[in-house]
């Protein structure tokens, strides 16, 4: 594989457009080719990677087709209502454009020796399941495919993946006349058990949802597992703390309607950011005390033990005070 550099990074993929489509109103499907026909890296169910679209501009998504095949990478891109640049370039793209990739990496891990997965996706969420489900089926594990979503209509993939060899395995979920989800916690998640692994992406608001009432239902906090594609803005329960940063000895104050890298950003600092979501790894800093209240998705819980960091976009403190090495 031909790897590119942008900007002094090196590991990036040169791919070409090779086919775009529209999956609904708000949602296009976009594959990628090699830009040198050779193969793509393979890939994992669950990995995603970073497109770079423009100086300074990087959107993370997931891969949706089955990993194993490398010739393709395929996306599906949803429009956002308050786009930040990315979708709406991503939207843009057109058949034979080239971009160039990182190479595919994982914040979600699917445990492929677990006795049942429940694959659980609200709207585009529904794409690193996808792969899940994919992987899952050619194991010929036991598993669910729930998909939550307004209608039919506001169904991406909805086509291929009834006609998909695991198309008995799906249960779709669209919302009743009051706008309300017909998915029933109670039902499909009614059977925790050590060996059950659940795994749920969609909007904020919905994986709340779904992980308050896998919590009522008894499943085990390490058994659920979960990724978000929004930007990871401060939650109506955040609090004020403050940055201690070391380098340059100053107290910088994080009011609860911001984020950290908003802080820093206003009080004069330079901050490079750019998922906004905790999953690309931009704005980690080490974290060299306090208490840290950690909110991403880029490391794992060994990691945040051994070499603790702090995502600036979207992590916030327990203790009222943390030391950063900034
Ligand atoms: Fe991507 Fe913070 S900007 S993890």
């Amino acid at each position: 594989m031909n790897l590119g550099s942008v900007n002094g990074s090196s590991d990036l993929l040169d791919v070409v457009v090779t086919r775009r489509s529209r999956e609904t109103a708000s949602v296009a499907m976009i594959e990628f080719a090699s830009a040198t026909d050779e193969l793509l890296p393979p890939f994992a169910a669950g990995d995603h990677v970073d497109v770079h679209l423009a100086e300074g501009l990087t959107r993370q998504y997931s891969l949706c087709n089955a990993p194993g095949e490398r010739d393709i990478y395929r996306l599906g891109v949803m429009l956002a209502n308050k786009s930040r640049g990315g979708s709406r370039t991503m939207h843009a793209l057109k058949v034979g454009e080239k971009c160039r990739i990182s190479r595919p990496r994982n914040a979600f891990r699917l445990r492929e020796d677990a006795a049942k997965s429940i694959l659980i996706g609200g709207g585009i969420g529904i794409t690193p399941l996808m792969a899940m489900a994919y992987r899952l089926s050619d194991l010929g594990a036991a598993f669910e495919l729930h998909y939550s979503a307004r209608s039919k209509l506001h169904a991406a993939f909805y086509k291929s993946l009834s006609k998909s060899p695991f198309g008995s395995n799906i249960r779709w979920h669209f919302d009743n006349a009051d706008g309300k989800t017909t998915f029933n916690p109670y039902e499909s998640l009614a059977d925790p058990s050590d060996s059950a692994h659940l795994y749920v992406c969609g909007p904020s608001g919905f994986m709340d949802y779904i992980r308050e009432k896998a919590e009522e239902l008894g499943w085990k906090r390490e058994n659920v597992h979960y990724e978000t594609f929004e930007a990871l803005g401060p939650g109506a329960d955040a609090r004020e703390f403050v940055i201690h940063a070391k380098r340059s000895a100053r107290d910088i104050t994080v009011r609860a309607n911001q984020t950290a890298a908003q802080a820093l950003s206003e009080s004069g600092m330079r901050i490079s950011v750019s998922c906004e979501q905790g999953i690309c790894g931009t704005c980690m800093v080490p974290l060299l005390d306090g208490e840290a209240d950690h909110k991403d998705s880029y490391q794992t819980q060994a990691e945040r033990t051994e070499n603790p960091r702090f995502a600036l976009c979207c992590s916030r403190a327990i203790s009222s005070r943390i030391v950063l090495d900034i």
